[in-house]
């Protein structure tokens, strides 16, 4: 099994998310999401997702291309995750590029191209002010 492991809060889903696991999942056969937990977005973020952590879980697990998906609880974790999913390669969109390299003694760390225009952020942004 050739297993590609992901990272994202993945809040208020968009095509964005669905292109970027579409496509991690062809770099394998068996695609792993590790969702952030809430507290960790506060900590990162300093807001809670619109969505909480057991709801995001639920909408990525029935997405198609997702196989397994998990909470990841702390930022500092993901040398761990990925070997206790054997994953041998680690996916993050290029707005994290460059920040994973060390983890390529572990694996092969793509980062693949953001999908142009969309992102939570503004989505709420635009709600707001309708
Ligand atoms: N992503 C993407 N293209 C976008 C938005 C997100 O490929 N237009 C990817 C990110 O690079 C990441 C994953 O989707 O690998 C989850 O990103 P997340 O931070 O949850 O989504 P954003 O829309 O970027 O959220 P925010 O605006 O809150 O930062």
């Amino acid at each position: 099994m050739n297993t590609v492991i992901t990272f994202g809060t993945f809040d208020v889903l968009h095509v964005g998310h669905i292109n970027i696991l579409e496509r991690a999942r062809a770099k394998g056969d068996h695609l792993v999401v590790g969702v952030s937990s809430d507290k960790l977005n506060f900590e990162k973020k300093a807001r809670y997702p619109v969505y909480k952590e057991n709801d995001r879980v639920k909408i990525i697990k029935s997405l198609r291309c997702v196989d397994q998906v998990f909470i990841e609880e702390s930022l500092e974790l993901k040398a761990e995750y990925i070997k206790q999913h054997q994953a041998s390669v680690l996916v993050m969109g290029d707005d994290w590029k460059g920040r994973f390299d060390h983890l390529s003694e572990f694996c092969e760390v793509l980062y693949l191209a953001r999908t142009p225009s969309v992102s939570t952020s503004e989505i709420i942004e635009i709600v707001k002010s309708i």
